[in-house]
C-alpha cells in the first residue's frame, strides 16, 4: 500500500504545519490561562497533541523518553484537573516537544517495517483526526480569548442583500439513505456504515442567521418559558443568559449565522418559529448527495474541501454570510452544511449497532450516557480533515463556548 504511505506521511505533516501556523499565531501570555472552566489552557492542548502521538505511535524505549511521570501529570486527558493545568513548560518548551516527538515519529516512519505493513494505518489516521480535534478547540478557546487566526487578511466576504426573515426551506425526499463512514480515517463512532429509512421533511435552507436570531430577542424570547424546554429554562434562568456567547449584532453580519449558542437556545428559537431542530439521520441524509446505490462524502459529491466550497481552517477567521457558497449546495439546495458553523442536532450522542471502541474505550463510548449531544458540520476553523458529512461532534447541550449554531427542520 505505497499509496497510504505517501498519504498518511504528508498528510500528518500539513496538518502539522497548520498546528503550528496556529501556536505561532496565539500570544505566549494568552496560552496558559484558562478561559472557561470546563476546558484546559490553549497550551495544554499543544502538549496533549504531542503527548497523545508518543503514546500511540512511539515504540518502547522511544515512548518512555516522551511519555514519563512528569509528562503524564502534565498532559494525559485524566490527569491534573483542568484547572490545575495552568503551571505549564512555557510556549518555546511545548512547540520543542511537538517537534521532538515527531522527530522521533518519522524515524518510526522511515525504519522497516513501517507501521503500514503491521496493520496500523487506521491507527495513524486516527493520530491525525486527534490533532485536528484539538485543533479546533484551540481555535475556539482562541475566539473565545479575542485572539484573530485569520489566513487570508484581504478578503472577507461580508453581506450581500438582505437576506428575507422568513427561512426558506427545502423538501428533502424520504428514501433509505447511507449513515457512518468505514474510509480509514473514520472515529469508530461513524462506524459501521449503514442505511436507515428517513421520511421526508424539510430543511432550512441556510444556517439560522443573526438578523433572524435578533427576532427572537426582541421578542422576550429569552424571557419566556413557553419556548424553553424544562432543562432548557432551568439553565437560561441559573445562568441567566440573554444573548448567545458570542453575540455582537453589526449591520455587516446579519446574514451570518448566529453562533455560540447552547442546544437548549436553538431548541428555544426553533419553538418560537413554530419548527426544531433536525435529528442527525436528517442532517445527514442532507449532507450527502444520495441515489438508491449512492451516497457521497461531501455536499457537493466528493473533491475534497476547498475554500469555493466552504468556510473552513481559518481561511477567513470568522463566520461568513450564509448564501455565500453557491458551489458548495447539496443536491437540494442547502446552504453551508460543512464549514462556518457547526449544527446542533435534536440527536443524543449513542452508538451505532456493531459499535466497537477504537483505539480505547472511552474515546466515544464514555459519552453515550444520554448527556451528549450531537452536532454536525464544522466550522470555520476545522481542518479539511475533519470536514465531512458523517463526522459526529458532541458536546453537552449547555455549551456554548464551540462554534456552534444550527439549522431548523420540520
Ligand atoms: C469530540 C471534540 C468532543 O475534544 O473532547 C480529543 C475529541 N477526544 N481527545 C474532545 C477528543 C479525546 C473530543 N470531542
Ligand atoms: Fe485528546
Amino acid at each position: 500500500m505505497v499509496e497510504d504511505i505517501e498519504t498518511i506521511e504528508q498528510t500528518m505533516k500539513r496538518c502539522r504545519t497548520e498546528t503550528l501556523r496556529l501556536l505561532h499565531r496565539i500570544p505566549p501570555t494568552l496560552g496558559d490561562r484558562q478561559w472557561h472552566p470546563d476546558f484546559s489552557p490553549i497550551d495544554w492542548h499543544f502538549g496533549h497533541i504531542a503527548f497523545t502521538e508518543a503514546l500511540w505511535l512511539l515504540p518502547e524505549p522511544e515512548r518512555e523518553r516522551f511519555h514519563g511521570p512528569a509528562y503524564q501529570k502534565l498532559f494525559r486527558a485524566d490527569g491534573l484537573p483542568k484547572a490545575q493545568r495552568c503551571a505549564l513548560p512555557n510556549r518555546d518548551a511545548i512547540e520543542q516537544y511537538l517537534g521532538d516527538v515527531r522527530a522521533a515519529v518519522e524515524r518510526v516512519w522511515q525504519s522497516p517495517p513501517p507501521p503500514w505493513d503491521q496493520g496500523k494505518t487506521r491507527l495513524w489516521w486516527w493520530l491525525l483526526q486527534h490533532e485536528v480535534q484539538h485543533s479546533e478547540t484551540i481555535s475556539f478557546l482562541s475566539h473565545l480569548a479575542g485572539i484573530d487566526l485569520r489566513i487570508n487578511q484581504h478578503h472577507c466576504p461580508t453581506d450581500s442583500q438582505k437576506l428575507p426573515l422568513q427561512a426558506a426551506m427545502v423538501a428533502i425526499p424520504a428514501g433509505v439513505v447511507c449513515q457512518g463512514s468505514e474510509q480509514v480515517w473514520a472515529q469508530d463512532n461513524e462506524r459501521p456504515l449503514h442505511w436507515v429509512e428517513v421520511e421526508q421533511f424539510w430543511l432550512d435552507k441556510y444556517p439560522v442567521t443573526q438578523a433572524q436570531y435578533q427576532q427572537f430577542i426582541d421578542a422576550g424570547g429569552y424571557q419566556q418559558s413557553k419556548y424553553w424546554t424544562e432543562a432548557g429554562w432551568q439553565w437560561r434562568s441559573k445562568a441567566n443568559i440573554t444573548a448567545p456567547l458570542y453575540w455582537r449584532p453589526q449591520n455587516t453580519t446579519q446574514n451570518h449565522p448566529v453562533y455560540g449558542v447552547s442546544a437548549y437556545e436553538a431548541e428555544a428559537y426553533a419553538n418560537f418559529i413554530g419548527k426544531r431542530l433536525p435529528t442527525e439521520q436528517e442532517w445527514e441524509r442532507s449532507a450527502r448527495w444520495s441515489s438508491p446505490h449512492h451516497s457521497s462524502t461531501y455536499p457537493w459529491g466528493e473533491a475534497l474541501p476547498s475554500p469555493e466550497w466552504c468556510n473552513f481552517n481559518h481561511h477567513h477567521g470568522q463566520t461568513t454570510p450564509v448564501n455565500y457558497y453557491d458551489q458548495g449546495r447539496n443536491q437540494g439546495g442547502c446552504y453551508d452544511l460543512l464549514g462556518n458553523v457547526w449544527e446542533w442536532t435534536a440527536s443524543n450522542f449513542e452508538p451505532y449497532e456493531n459499535f466497537h471502541p477504537y483505539p480505547y474505550r472511552g474515546y466515544s463510548q464514555t459519552y453515550f450516557d444520554g448527556q451528549h449531544r450531537v452536532m454536525r458540520g464544522g466550522s470555520w476553523a476545522t481542518r479539511s480533515w475533519g470536514l465531512r458529512a458523517s463526522f459526529r461532534n458532541w458536546y453537552h447541550p449547555w455549551t456554548r463556548q464551540v462554534l456552534v449554531g444550527f439549522r431548523c427542520a420540520s
